[in-house]
């Protein structure tokens, strides 16, 4: 009894130094999507019983190499002889068991929650073939050869094969689906993108030739890029300066302190700004043309109007935005009459 108390403790001890040495070593890129979550729970209650199993064997047998070892030089003498433990056998057919049916039900849990469907979510039919992966938005009936996404909203991609079997697997995303030939067998996988970034498609069934390089890309952007890229596809975003300007304003969160509705918010509202007269800071007077809108633009903390706080707006926009970017957003004040 007092070997069996020495070896619980040391697998317990060795299977918290594994789980925490797997865990540590980053096996698994980041969590890009709402089901890599789940995912990961199972991976992580997957590397817990791995951790456990390997300090069971490793402990057992290296407690016995050292305190069982023989210790006289009689070479004929032995072993104790018994046959059978029907105790033994009892416990490790009911525990093993026992554990897989618990991962079975955890695992088909996991499964109905990362396909849990979102009536709002964005269909993407997805063709892979001998090389290239292709994105057809049919809300939209755009073709694309990257996977443009909005972050946090479902989509639903409806995936077929123009060829042989392939794979669609984004690791980030951490799911998986085999592409198959033929109308009747498209498959449906659902994820929800929760990381902005670039990703790659891989193609993870051998299918050929140029496998290893069935790449594309993915892109996981703001609602309102996406919003963009679907206009630019369409070849219906307006390339004229006061609209251009307007998407600057709206992409960058100028809005958020300036409105154009005519109420002022942190900052002065741009309704009827250009053309006004104001009263700085400094008590005198002037008049909003365009070199004061360059000026408050790029050195925003220069000439502050009365009555709004300084020090609030960023003063590096004239690095982030071109000349030609700050005369597209002035044009568009000076449309705010
Ligand atoms: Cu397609 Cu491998």
């Amino acid at each position: 009894m007092k070997h069996f108390s020495i070896v619980t403790v040391l697998v317990i001890i060795l299977t918290v130094l594994v789980y925490l040495l797997l865990q540590s070593v980053g096996l698994l890129p980041i969590q890009a999507s709402s089901q890599a979550i789940i995912i990961d729970q199972l991976f992580d209650i997957h590397i817990g019983i791995i951790a456990f199993l390997f300090s069971l064997i490793v402990v057992f047998i290296g407690y016995s190499l050292v305190v069982f070892r023989r210790k006289n030089d009689n070479f004929d003498e032995e072993g104790r002889h018994f046959t059978g433990s029907s105790k033994l056998e009892i416990v490790w057919t009911v525990i093993p068991l026992a554990v897989v049916i618990f991962i079975s039900y955890i695992g088909a849990i996991s499964l109905a929650e990362t396909r849990k469907i979102d009536p709002q979510a964005l269909s993407v039919d997805v063709t892979g073939g001998q090389w290239y992966w292709s994105f057809y938005y049919p809300d939209y009936d755009i073709t694309s050869d990257t996977l443009y996404l909005p972050v946090d909203r479902q989509v639903k991609l409806s995936l077929t094969s123009a060829d042989v079997i392939h794979s669609f697997w984004v690791p980030e995303f951490r799911v998986k689906q085999d592409v198959l030939p033929g109308e009747n067998l498209v498959k449906e996988l659902r994820l929800t993108p929760i990381e902005t970034g670039d990703f790659m498609v891989l193609c993870a069934e051998l299918c050929g030739g140029a496998h290893a390089y069935m790449n594309s890309p993915v892109k996981v952007v703001p609602d309102y890029e996406f919003k963009d890229w679907i206009d630019e596809q369409l070849g219906n975003i307006p390339q004229d300066p006061i609209s251009i300007g307007e998407r600057l304003a709206k992409n960058n969160g100028c809005f958020a302190c300036h409105s154009i509705d005519g109420n002022d918010g942190v900052g002065p509202t741009w309704q009827g700004l250009y053309g006004s007269e104001k009263t700085l800071v400094s008590g005198e007077t002037l008049l909003v043309d365009e070199a004061y809108l360059h000026e408050a633009i790029v050195n925003p903390n220069g000439q502050i109007v009365s009555g709004f706080p300084a020090n609030v707006m960023a003063s590096n926009y004239g690095e982030i935005f071109s000349d030609e970017e700050i005369n597209n957003m002035i044009e568009f004040i000076k449309s705010l009459e």
